[in-house]
C-alpha cells in the first residue's frame, strides 16, 4: 500500500485561478472543424450547420477561450480567404495536414459557434508565411468599430458589431523545423517585436503571446526562450509553452509521471522569463500560456495517419483521431494538477484540441457525439477549480523512473474559493498495483464535511469509451472516505485520479 500525506491551508495561496486555464483548441485539421462541430447534414446541425449536441458537450466540458484557426495551420492561412459570401471563398492547400481547407467555416461562422458555447476567442495571425502588415489587417477587420476599409467590409459581411478580440498568438511553433516560415530565435524574436508594437498601436488593449519553444525536447529550448524574449519582452504578456506526452515503449511508470515534466518545463520558462526581466531591470512579469498540451500519441500520426501525394488533398480526412485510455486520463488529469499547481504564472492553457483530433469529444459523420475518457478530469477540475490554487504540502511514498528519476506515489493540488467557501483537491495514485492512502490534514480548514468524492479508474487501465461502447468508463463515486478530527483520508485505487469538494 503507498501512503501520502496532505496539508491544506486556505492562507498559502500560489496565485488565482484564471478561468482561462481551462482553454481548448479549434483548429483547421482533420475533422475538428468540419464534420467535428459543424456538419450541416447532420439531423442534430442548427439552422448555421452546427451541431447541436457538440455545442452541449463543449459546455459540459466547462471550455472558457478556445484558440483558433491553429496550430501550424494557421502559418499558411489567409484570413481574408475566410471572410466573405461562401460561394465566393477559395478552396486552398493546407501544406501543413495536406489537406484541402473550403473555407466554408471562417472568422463569422467560429465567433457565432463560440457565442453558442459561450467561449472566448484567441486568435492566432500567420507569422508563418506573412507578416505586419497582415496582421494589422486582420486587427483592424477585428477590433475597429466601423468607418474605414476592413471594419466596414466586416460590416457588410454581416459583423455590425467589431469582433472585440483580445487575446492574439504571435504566430505558432516558429521554432519549429516542420513549421511554414521557420525562423530562428533572433528572426522570430525580431519579427514578433515589430508586430506586437505595431497591433497595440492599433489596439493597445490586446494581450499579446509570444512563441516559446514548441516542446521542451527542442534542441533550442531555453535559448530560444531567452532569445525571443530579449527582443520582444516589453511587447508581449505572455510567453506559450507546449506539450504532448505519450506512452514510449511500455515504460508505463514514466508516462504516469508526465506531469513531473510538466512541472519542470514551467519552472524552466519562468526562470528564463525572469531572467530577462532581471536584465532588462523590467518592472513587468511575464506569465505562461500554455496554449498546446496533451496525450498525443504522435508516432502513429508520423507512421499511419501522415497523407502525401500531388494529387492527394482530402477534405476532413480523419487524422490524429487518438482514443483515450483510462491511463492516459490519469495521465491528462495530472497534466491539469500540474497547470494548477502553477497558476501564480500559468494564467492562460489551452488543451489542444477539442472534437474529433487529439480530443475529448468525439463524433461519427450523420451518428452520436460522446465523451472521451479524457472528458472527465477536465469538466471536473474546470467545474470545481475556482478562487485561489493553493500551496500543499505533500509527503508521498516515491517510485524509480527511467525518464525522470525518483517521484512521488501521489500528486495533488487544492483549490480554495472564499466567495463558496469551498475547497477542492484534485489527486492522482501514479502506482500501478497498489491503492495510496492519503491522509489529508484539515485543521485550518474548521469543521470541513465531504461534499462529493469522484475518481477515474477502472480494472483495466486500457478501457476507453468508443463509437460502439460510449459509456464503458466514466467517472466513479469514491466511498473510501472517511472523516477524522481535522483528517480526511481517501484511498486512490492504482491509476487513478480524483476529485474531493469539501464545505
Ligand atoms: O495540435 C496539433 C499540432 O501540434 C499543432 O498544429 C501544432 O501547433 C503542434 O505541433
Amino acid at each position: 500500500m503507498v501512503t501520502a500525506r496532505l496539508t491544506i491551508d486556505p492562507r498559502s495561496a500560489v496565485g488565482p485561478v484564471n478561468p482561462r486555464l481551462f482553454g481548448s483548441f479549434v483548429e483547421h485539421l482533420g475533422r475538428c472543424v468540419y464534420d467535428g462541430i459543424y456538419e450541416p447534414s447532420h439531423p442534430l446541425a442548427d439552422d448555421e450547420g452546427f451541431r447541436t449536441d457538440v455545442i452541449d458537450l463543449v459546455k459540459e466540458l466547462g471550455v472558457s477561450t478556445v484558440r483558433y484557426p491553429g496550430g501550424n495551420f494557421v502559418s499558411g492561412f489567409r484570413w481574408e480567404d475566410s471572410v466573405g459570401p461562401r460561394a465566393e471563398r477559395p478552396r486552398r492547400l493546407d501544406l501543413a495536414w495536406h489537406s484541402t481547407e473550403t473555407n466554408e467555416v471562417g472568422l463569422h461562422e467560429f465567433s457565432s459557434w463560440l457565442d453558442k458555447v459561450g467561449s472566448e476567442l484567441m486568435l492566432a495571425v500567420n507569422l508563418g508565411t506573412r507578416g505586419v502588415q497582415e496582421a494589422l489587417d486582420l486587427l483592424e477587420y477585428t477590433n475597429v468599430g466601423s468607418g474605414t476599409a476592413l471594419s466596414d467590409q466586416r460590416v457588410t459581411n454581416g459583423k455590425t458589431d467589431a469582433f472585440g478580440v483580445k487575446m492574439w498568438c504571435l504566430g505558432n511553433e516558429m521554432d519549429g523545423p516542420w513549421q511554414l516560415g521557420h525562423r530562428s530565435a533572433e528572426d522570430y524574436g525580431k519579427l514578433a517585436s515589430q508586430t506586437a508594437k505595431a497591433m497595440r498601436q492599433l489596439d493597445p488593449s490586446v494581450e499579446l503571446v509570444v512563441c516559446g519553444s514548441s516542446g521542451a525536447q527542442m534542441p533550442t529550448f531555453g535559448e530560444w526562450e531567452r532569445v525571443v524574449l530579449t527582443h520582444a519582452y516589453d511587447d508581449v504578456d505572455y510567453i506559450s509553452c507546449h506539450a504532448y506526452y505519450q506512452e514510449k515503449n511500455g515504460d508505463l511508470g514514466s508516462f504516469l509521471a508526465s506531469a513531473v515534466d510538466m512541472d519542470r518545463f514551467i519552472e524552466s520558462v519562468v526562470t528564463t522569463a525572469d531572467h530577462v526581466k532581471a536584465v532588462n531591470r523590467s518592472e513587468k512579469t511575464i506569465n505562461i500560456s500554455f496554449d498546446e498540451w496533451n496525450v498525443w500519441y504522435l508516432d502513429r500520426y508520423e507512421n499511419v495517419d501522415k497523407i502525401a501525394g500531388i494529387d492527394n488533398w482530402p477534405v476532413a480526412p480523419r487524422l490524429l483521431e487518438d482514443a483515450y485510455s483510462i491511463l492516459d486520463a490519469v495521465v491528462f488529469g495530472n497534466l491539469l494538477i500540474s497547470l494548477l499547481k502553477h497558476a501564480d504564472r500559468v494564467t492562460s492553457a489551452s488543451l489542444a484540441q477539442l472534437v474529433n483530433v487529439i480530443a475529448p469529444i468525439m463524433t461519427e459523420p450523420g451518428g452520436d457525439a460522446w465523451r472521451q475518457t479524457t472528458f472527465f478530469p477536465f469538466a471536473l477540475t474546470s467545474h470545481l477549480a475556482a478562487g485561489s490554487a493553493l500551496e500543499v504540502k505533500l509527503e508521498s511514498d516515491s517510485y524509480e523512473t527511467d525518464a525522470y528519476g525518483r517521484v512521488d506515489l501521489v500528486d495533488a493540488v487544492a483549490t480554495h474559493d472564499a466567495h463558496s467557501s469551498r475547497t477542492s483537491v484534485f489527486l492522482v495514485n501514479r502506482s500501478q498495483n497498489e491503492d495510496a492512502v492519503v491522509t489529508i490534514d484539515l485543521s485550518t480548514l474548521n469543521g470541513a464535511s465531504l461534499l462529493d468524492a469522484q475518481s477515474l479508474w477502472d480494472e483495466d487501465i486500457q478501457a476507453k469509451n468508443t463509437l460502439e461502447d460510449q459509456e464503458r468508463v466514466g467517472l466513479k463515486p469514491n466511498e473510501s472516505v472517511v472523516i477524522g478530527d481535522g483528517t480526511i483520508t481517501v484511498t486512490l485505487p492504482p491509476v487513478s485520479w480524483t476529485a474531493l469538494t469539501l464545505a
